[in-house]
């Protein structure tokens, strides 16, 4: 049975690829600290959800503690590590940045020394569109310059991007960094938009939309980014024999085995016609309080995905109508609504 560890395995993403891994017959060793971001019963349950597999360990560990993803790593020897778990969130990085820097930075250094003193065939490590800060390029590519990040949750994901190609490059280890964009579903976080408009329009409070709704979002349904990502982690990047050698539009490092991909809808979808579709799956119109663009944000995102194509054959496709719908129906399941 091929074996992974999934750093974030409670978490919303980590949950969904987990569950894929053990359903196509892998064993995950699930990390997750529980943290008290967002509600902890949310992240026991979907652990709860895991351990229905025979071939799930979960291990309730912080990413800083020394040593300690070393001695696992040692322990069980997984073929790949796929690195989620993170501090998550823009706005909460301009109140509790503290945060950021220990799961983000430390974490993410504790885990790159670790594969540094256990080889795997490949390791995948989340990053995010925020990175491309202020770009105004759109659709965004791997191989734009991304300098001008727009919050300190950005800032640590582009040094996670930074800190991942010097290891690469120094050690030798196959690394894809993934930039995910608005990821939503089933099973998603409480602070993100969806979940907090479901839960608002349900409860008959009004929804908060920024920018006065000028807004535009790149949303990728969490089903289609776990099929990326299993198809991505069989394509470890190699190091390339010169930097002629490295097809355009490819992201690949000319001196590590290193490549960044997107994995977005490529579709972005206009913040107002996202509400439309939460009140067509709920049946209720909103009441809305419109504000001014807040900090740290950006007003559109879009993800060119032809490398995600050409590596894997596959882009994400399904439309907001249907995921929407998809995870109204799992928010009234879960609350017995
Ligand atoms: N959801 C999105 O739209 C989105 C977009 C871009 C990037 N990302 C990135 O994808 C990854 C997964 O995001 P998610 O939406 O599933 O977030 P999440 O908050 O649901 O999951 C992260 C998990 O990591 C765990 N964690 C946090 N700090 C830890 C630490 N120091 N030690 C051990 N565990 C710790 C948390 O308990 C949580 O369960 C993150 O790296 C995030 O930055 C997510």
């Amino acid at each position: 049975m091929p074996k992974a560890l999934v750093t974030g395995s409670a978490g919303f993403i980590g949950y969904h690829l987990s569950r894929r891994l053990l359903e196509l017959g892998w064993q995950v060793i699930g990390f997750d600290a529980m943290t008290d971001y967002y509600d902890v019963a949310l992240k026991t349950r979907r652990h709860e959800l895991l351990e229905a597999f025979e071939g799930f360990c979960p291990v309730v560990a912080r990413l800083e503690e020394p040593g300690r993803l070393t001695r696992l790593l040692d322990e069980t020897a997984p073929e790949i590590v796929v690195h989620l778990a993170a501090q998550a969130g823009v706005r909460y990085s301009i109140e509790e940045p503290q945060g950021y820097v220990e799961s983000n930075l430390i974490g993410t250094f504790n885990l790159l020394e670790a594969v540094r003193a256990v080889p795997v065939r490949h390791l995948l490590m989340a990053s995010t569109s925020s990175v491309y800060g202020a770009n105004e390029k759109m659709p965004y590519a791997e191989t734009d310059k991304a300098d001008t990040q727009m919050s300190f949750y950005a800032a640590t994901k582009k040094a996670n991007e930074a800190m991942a190609h010097a290891y690469a490059h120094l050690y030798g280890m196959p690394v894809t960094m993934f930039r995910f964009f608005t990821v939503y579903g089933p099973w998603g976080r409480p602070d993100m938009a969806l979940f907090r408009f479901v839960r608002a329009i349900l409860e008959g409070e009004p929804i908060e939309i920024y920018n006065h709704g000028r807004m535009r979002r790149d949303f990728t349904y969490v089903d289609d980014l776990v099929e990326a990502l299993v198809r991505l982690a069989e394509v470890p990047p190699a190091r390339p024999e010169t930097a002629r050698a490295i097809a355009p539009g490819d992201s690949l490092s000319p001196v590590a085995p290193f490549r960044i991909v997107n994995i977005g809808n490529a579709r972005p979808v206009e913040l107002m016609d996202f509400v439309a579709a939460v009140e067509k799956a709920l049946g209720r119109e909103a009441e809305k309080i419109y504000m001014e663009m807040q900090p740290g944000d950006v007003p559109a995102t879009w993800a060119d995905t032809s490398l995600l194509k050409r590596l894997t054959g596959y882009c994400p496709d399904t439309p907001v109508e249907e995921g929407v719908a998809r995870f109204v129906a799992w928010y009234r399941d879960y609350h017995g609504l």
